[in-house]
């Protein structure tokens, strides 16, 4: 049938094919359901992730570092997963994010790749694979895209320097994500605090945010800022905001996924678990154990 067959031309161009007749409503309602499943499944792109922006609608990011979660959050409608340097804590053991290199993101990052149909994937920079000179950052970022097939890369700092480093990467055809506010490679400059408290920080990363944006950035983190500042930012932008940290007004929200499933030792304030994995886990390997222990597993 011409509606089913065709779903997506229909929903684009509805008066087009408004004068074919129509089955009853019920059936052209299962039909149009049917349309936006197929549009929803085309995989997500950074121009896209702008219009959204321009329709008010939210964008949903989590960190993914292997295989099998990347493959559940794509499938449970994920629109960006980010291949964090957070890996280095959460998941490698590491005490801050500085150790990470660029040869374990990778690693990491291919896995997820492979498990993602639809969600853009971006992969984090690791401490010092981009800071030396645009080149460096080149050389890294192409890596990235070369080696894992993620679609962007997400770097750490604003203004001037990290612009101009922007600016060379967006102009080779790299897209990038910024991220400002709180830098978690700083952390031996900034610690883990909120950013933006006093007017010339704040002023600083409105400013950086901006240099961002005009280097060609598709999207800016805003990591643990006051809501205000990340509401005025993001009203000034034309590219996404994706907040962590930043309040409610920003385009979209980030979390690390060990935070968000419940299985980080400790997390950040602003953090919320939807569920406790850590307690789910050890209660299922304690029983087990139990029943492998007073010989219940397996059965006869
Ligand atoms: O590395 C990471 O997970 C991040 C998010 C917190 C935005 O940068």
């Amino acid at each position: 049938m011409r509606y089913a067959r065709f779903p997506m031309r229909y929903a684009r161009f509805p008066m087009r094919y408004a004068r074919f007749p129509m089955p009853d409503p019920h059936e052209y309602l299962i039909y149009l359901k049917k349309a936006r499943y197929f549009c929803n499944k085309m995989a997500v792109t950074t121009h896209q992730l702008i219009q959204w922006k321009q329709q008010g609608r939210r964008i949903v990011a989590l960190t993914g570092y292997d295989y099998a979660i990347a493959q559940l959050l794509d499938q449970a409608g994920t629109d960006i997963i980010l291949v964090g340097d957070s890996l280095a804590m959460p998941i490698l053991g590491y005490e801050t994010t500085l150790p990470l290199t660029l040869d374990e993101i990778l690693h990491h990052a291919k896995a997820v790749r492979r498990g993602v149909k639809q969600a853009l994937v971006v992969v984090d920079l690791p401490f010092l694979t981009y800071q030396e000179s645009p080149q460096q950052a080149m050389h890294s970022a192409g890596r990235v895209l070369k080696e894992t097939g993620a679609q962007a890369v997400k770097l750490e700092g604003g203004y001037p320097a990290m612009a101009a480093t922007v600016s060379q990467l967006t102009s080779a055809g790299i897209p990038v994500m910024g991220h400002v506010g709180l830098t978690p490679q700083s952390v031996h400059q900034l610690g883990y605090k909120k950013q933006g408290k006093t007017a010339e920080s704040a002023d600083r990363i409105l400013a950086e945010s901006i240099a961002l944006q005009e280097a060609g950035a598709f999207a800016i983190v805003l990591e643990h800022i006051p809501p205000d500042l990340a509401a005025q930012i993001t009203e000034k932008l034309t590219i996404p905001t994706i907040g962590i940290g930043a309040g409610p007004h920003c385009d979209g929200q980030v979390l690390v996924t060990s935070d968000l499933l419940g299985l980080s030792e400790k997390q950040p304030p602003f953090a919320k678990a939807y569920v406790n994995l850590r307690s789910t886990i050890t209660q299922a390997v304690q029983d087990y154990s139990l029943e492998v222990r007073e010989r219940k597993f397996p059965e006869l």
